[in-house]
């Protein structure tokens, strides 16, 4: 986030309709390097990369939320070297953003089992939340360890629990209670879910909240995605017609 801005927002993009919560699943590390006969760590390098554009792009611009499918909790079956590069990756990036993300009014928070990464990932984590949680300028949430199934699986513990204590009646029970113990409780579902690198699936990212969430597929692999190409799938968002099961 220190470089300056580096690309121009086109008039057809109307900065007082923009979508309040982007999502995106960042897929296509491993496919960009093996393209380059290059260790696909290479490409998650390259990818952490393109996480410092679109988050920088996104502030500039005035997106309140992004989201970031950073690691699943499918990605700890990855070899055991990957999974600590992208350990390695994610703490390095932490600490390189932090003043920036402070400077820059971003408050940082992070979505998943966080009890399952490293204890030098949680520290870095723990201390930059902690350290930008009075901001209110964007929330850049990153997905660490997540799993969709897992947090309906979590929510469900949790109200359950306090449907036995008697806090919560059981017939009581709303979809504004169940999205409120959801690790992004208090926040909005996304507009706008991309995905990068083709694949046309969801890969248990959100499973809640996406529920009437426009979805945009990009063939671009994540460490070529650049924010001229965010602009325009946020252009093409604007000229979507959200209905939300209604007529118009
Ligand atoms: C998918 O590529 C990407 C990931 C497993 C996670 C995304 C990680 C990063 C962008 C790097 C570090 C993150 C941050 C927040 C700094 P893939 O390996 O599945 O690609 P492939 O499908 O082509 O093999």
């Amino acid at each position: 986030m220190n470089s300056s801005t580096s690309f121009h927002v086109p008039e057809d993009l109307d900065v007082s309709k923009l979508p309040k919560h982007v999502a995106i699943i960042m897929d296509g590390n491993g496919r960009w390097a093996e393209k380059r006969l290059m260790n696909r760590i290479r490409g998650h390098e390259a990818g952490a990369e393109t996480v410092r554009t679109i988050v920088r792009t996104s502030r500039e611009i005035g997106i309140p939320i992004l989201t970031l499918y950073a690691f699943s909790t499918e990605n700890w079956q990855r070899p055991k070297v990957e999974v600590a590069t992208l350990m390695v990756l994610l703490k390095k990036f932490i600490d390189s953003e932090r003043n920036e993300m402070i400077k820059n009014n971003i408050r940082l928070n992070a979505i998943g089992e966080l009890a399952n990464l490293p204890a030098d990932v949680r520290e870095s984590l723990g201390r930059t939340m902690d350290l930008t949680k009075s901001n209110d300028g964007m929330v850049i949430n990153l997905a660490l360890s997540y799993g969709g199934r897992a947090e309906i699986a979590s929510m469900v513990k949790i109200i359950a629990e306090k449907a036995r204590s008697g806090e919560i009646d059981p017939v009581s029970i709303t979809e504004e209670i169940i999205a409120d113990h959801l690790y992004t409780a208090g926040m909005p579902d996304p507009d706008l879910l991309i995905r990068t690198s083709g694949e046309m699936r969801i890969s248990n990212f959100l499973l809640w909240q996406i529920a009437y969430t426009e979805i945009f597929v990009t063939d671009t692999l994540w460490p070529d995605f650049g924010s001229d190409e965010f602009i325009s799938i946020l252009i093409d968002f604007q000229r979507r017609e959200r209905r939300f099961g209604n007529v118009v």
